[in-house]
């Protein structure tokens, strides 16, 4: 027999692109006991969880339930469940994300059409309407936060150009829910996904998700009921079945419906952590949360620049949460990152792909969108780039981001 010690985590401090540090409140809730999937007070709960992400993702839609997984089981789900073998589907690209987007449509057995636009900026409305007028798509699927890039792409025009020329509208909302403006009705918006472990502020896990009434009369038409629970009243539906089981969202949205049919068994901690979440952003106000987070990443980024580091992208189009940044050539990124979670047990990001070596990510975001977490990282930063033999402007971070947080404030 093996086994180990006690878990006991290190008191990290979570200051990169996500997962962060969870609230409190999250992991309370996370430890309450188990119940019964059909204990009416879980019923109740589940209730509860789509009401209170109605009023997160701003939305009227009925349709708003939780995919048990981390993010991208509620990316898949979307896709997988809207898009049929042959559709066309339109994914713009401008950081990893786009990427995973257009790869789960491709199995999903959609035609992807994509364009890229370099890493660090954002597509523009009227790129997507020529590729939408071009290739007559069924589905644009468009990231909103990109945490590979740090970028926020501007999603307020799409909707319109997407209902006029017939296109469902899915965006990927993971890394930028709570920390910066998002309007899923107002945007016209068809199906959105997200996680927690980024503002939102809990653990990986769970997939909120919203769809509006066109997005579900599709999946309606492709219903189908498991053999071993189907009765007579059950009519299958007269498009293509999903081919997933577990991503079928029309079997998903039976069991968090009147009907309560079974599907999986519901992640009784997941949920808890999602109501949670749902429940704290919302007490403190949403308009809140963002000003928070606009605050504690414009003073992360104000005092990076203070110290003498540049910034990577175009800062126009940059999230509240998360900023990257330029790593000084006479540093090794690897070692500084390693010596910041020894030393410090404060972990900042790395990057991919083409980033990959060039920035750090460092985020700002949930629980840990605050001024004291903003000057530990900064100060921890510049102690061991000036060990490192970086030049940067000794003091200056701190001054910086303090004065413009408490101004902010
Ligand atoms: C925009 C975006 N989409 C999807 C994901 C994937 O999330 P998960 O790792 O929870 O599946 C991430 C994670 O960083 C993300 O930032």
């Amino acid at each position: 027999m093996q086994t180990f010690e006690h878990l006991s985590a290190p008191p990290r401090m979570l200051m990169g692109p996500g997962p962060i540090s969870a609230y409190p409140r999250v992991l309370r809730a996370l430890s309450n006991q188990l119940i019964g999937q059909y204990d009416p007070a879980m019923t109740n709960y589940m209730n509860q969880t789509m009401e209170l992400y109605r009023q997160v993702f701003k939305t009227k839609n009925d349709a708003t339930v939780l995919v048990d997984g981390t993010s991208r089981a509620g990316i898949e789900a979307v896709l997988v469940s809207l898009i049929e073998p042959g559709d066309t589907v339109l994914v713009p690209i401008f950081g990893r994300f786009g990427h995973l987007l257009s790869e789960i449509a491709q199995r999903a057995g959609a035609q992807v059409i994509s364009f890229e636009v370099e890493w660090g900026t954002v597509v523009s409305d009227s790129a997507v309407e020529q590729a939408i007028i071009k290739h007559k798509p069924k589905l644009l699927a468009l990231v909103q936060g990109d945490t590979s890039t740090t970028m926020l792409q501007p999603l307020q025009g799409i909707g319109e150009i997407c209902k006029k020329h017939g296109v469902l509208f899915y965006s990927d909302a993971t890394a930028s829910i709570v920390g910066n403006p998002f309007e899923t009705d107002l945007w016209q918006l068809d199906a959105v996904s997200v996680g927690l472990q980024k503002c939102l502020g809990g653990p990986s896990g769970s997939a909120p998700i919203t769809l509006s009434p066109n997005a579900v009369e599709l999946i309606r038409k492709r219903k189908h009921v498991e053999a071993g629970i189907r009765t007579q009243s059950h009519q299958s539906g007269s498009a293509s079945r999903i081919s997933s089981n577990y991503f079928d969202l029309g079997m998903i949205l039976d069991y968090w419906g009147e009907e309560r049919l079974n599907h999986h068994t519901e992640a009784t901690s997941m949920l808890y952590a999602a109501r949670e979440c749902a429940q704290l952003n919302l007490e403190e106000g949403l308009d809140e949360v963002i000003k928070r987070h606009q605050l504690a990443g414009g003073a992360m980024a104000a005092g990076l620049r203070a110290m003498g580091l540049n910034l990577f992208g175009d800062q126009a189009h940059k999230m509240n949460n998360v900023v990257g940044v330029v790593i000084p050539s006479e540093v090794n990124g690897d070692a500084i990152r390693m010596a910041m979670l020894n030393q410090f047990n404060i972990e900042i990001g790395t990057s991919f792909g083409p980033l990959h070596g060039k920035i750090w990510r460092i985020g700002t975001m949930g629980y840990n969108a605050r001024l004291d977490t903003v000057l530990l990282t900064l100060v921890a930063l510049e102690a061991l780039l000036v060990q490192a033999g970086a030049v940067v402007h000794k003091g200056a971070a701190y001054q910086v981001a303090s004065a413009f947080y408490l101004e902010g404030s």
